[in-house]
């Protein structure tokens, strides 16, 4: 028997409620703040994300579903949307644009990683990206933009971790001390990080092997190394946080997973559960549009997975608005009453009435069952005296009563 592939899941109805909520209110927040739509396809150049999220990465070195097509292409199915989106904005000289350019999107995201609770192999991930302004107020935005759909949903007992991580520049002195503190603890780090050490010493902030995660409260804080720029950004960042209400910690221990940022990096996270389901993040990623060969852009973004916010939303008993489904169930008896009631399904479906047609023979108590069963407000029901006199018998669901009238009085009475 075959399975959905591990790490992936279907979405049955009863969850789509969800689903459908969750990504409406984002749609509708992200328009709220003048962000457009954009697509990208769910495969790129597998060059875009090795030049982009970093070849020290977990999610390059580990992570990447990467094959060459039958036209000997190396493609990637997309790990993140931020290394597209910018591939997209350079392609179409969006930097002719008014800048920022602000975007957001929707779409499925692939990592082989060790499936657990909130952890996929297939994810969808909710996603914002402003390119073209250095603007903190712009981080501020973005940020708030999170925390704004968290709250819309009613998620409660969320914190905002913040960090800078500097510039290209000052960046430079800090990994040198990062190194040397690594360097007089080498005997305890893992492979992945002694590997790291030289290559790229910030990701060491970020292993999850619980040796290596121990020895970061000891590491020195890039905050203290930050040049007076960066911390002027940050001191503006902290501002608008202010005067928007968004209560935050500063986590100077805070890298993601993702070697594109700069200056600004957040992540948004369950109380109790901490970093491990972080629930969304992002950050500022200046140099990226010029790795890519863009012109040089700063630009500042976030993304959400939607399978975690609903797992947040199921665990703190918050449920979709209801949604009415299709209302008539359309009963019928005999050979030739079918025959009407297909007419009528489709009558009541033309003038904006949802119908569901009965099938196969089964009696009318049987089919009356299945409309009850199936939650339908009322039923239609075309039997031979209704057939003979042209009329059909509407039954109220609930109450049990029914009358005999003309489909149109029925279809006035429906809509009423
Ligand atoms: P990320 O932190 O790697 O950032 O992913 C964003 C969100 O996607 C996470 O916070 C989490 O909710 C969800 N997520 C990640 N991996 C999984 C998984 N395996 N299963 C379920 N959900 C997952 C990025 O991808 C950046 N592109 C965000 C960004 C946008 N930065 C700037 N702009």
């Amino acid at each position: 028997m075959f399975k959905a592939p591990r790490g992936t899941k279907d979405i049955l109805p009863p969850e789509q409620g969800y689903w459908k909520w969750v990504t409406e209110k984002a749609a509708q927040i992200s328009q709220l703040y003048g962000y457009q739509r954009i697509d990208t396809p769910v495969f790129e150049d597998a060059g875009l994300f090795l030049h982009s999220v970093g070849e020290e990465t977990d999610i390059v070195e580990k992570q990447m579903y990467t094959f060459d097509d039958r036209g000997g292409d190396k493609i990637t199915l997309r790990p993140e949307g931020t290394a597209p989106v910018c591939r997209a904005y350079i392609e179409h000289g969006l930097h002719n644009l008014p800048q920022p350019v602000r975007l957001y999107y929707f779409g499925p995201i692939f990592r082989y990683e060790r499936p657990q609770a909130g952890r996929f192999r297939q994810h969808q991930q909710f996603g914002c990206e402003a390119i073209g302004a250095a603007d903190a107020a712009l981080d501020a935005e973005i940020i708030d933009m999170a925390w704004t759909l968290y709250a819309s949903l009613g998620l409660k007992n969320l914190t905002l971790q913040l960090n800078s991580i500097g510039c290209r520049t000052c960046r430079r002195e800090y990994l040198e001390r990062l190194k040397g503190y690594y360097l007089s603890h080498a005997g305890s780090l893992c492979r992945d990080c002694k590997g790291r050490l030289f290559r790229n010493p910030l990701r060491l902030l970020d292993c999850k092997n619980p040796a290596c995660h121990e020895l970061v409260k000891g590491a020195p804080r890039i905050t203290e190394y930050i040049c007076t720029d960066c911390q002027a950004h940050f001191g503006v960042l902290r501002d608008c946080l202010a005067a928007l209400q968004i209560p935050y910690e500063v986590n100077p221990y805070l890298v993601r997973g993702l070697d594109y940022y700069t200056r600004t990096v957040f992540e948004i996270q369950p109380v109790d559960v901490g970093g491990q389901s972080t629930i969304g993040g992002g950050g500022r990623y200046d140099n990226l549009i010029e790795i890519l060969d863009g012109k040089p852009t700063p630009a500042v973004g976030f993304a959400t997975g939607l399978e975690r916010i609903i797992l947040n939303l199921q665990k703190q008993g918050l449920e979709p608005p209801a949604v009415s489904t299709a209302k008539v169930y359309v009963a019928h008896l005999g050979a030739e009453a079918r025959k009407e009631a297909v007419r009528l399904s489709a009558r009541l479906r033309q003038a904006g009435i949802g119908a569901t047609l009965a099938v196969d023979d089964r009696s009318l108590k049987a089919q009356l069952k299945q409309a009850n069963a199936q939650g339908f407000s009322h039923a239609v029901i075309i039997g031979e005296e209704e057939l003979r006199t042209g009329s059909v018998v509407l039954r109220d669901m609930a109450q049990g009563e029914q009358t005999q009238l003309s489909l149109d009085e029925a279809i006035r009475k429906l809509k009423g």
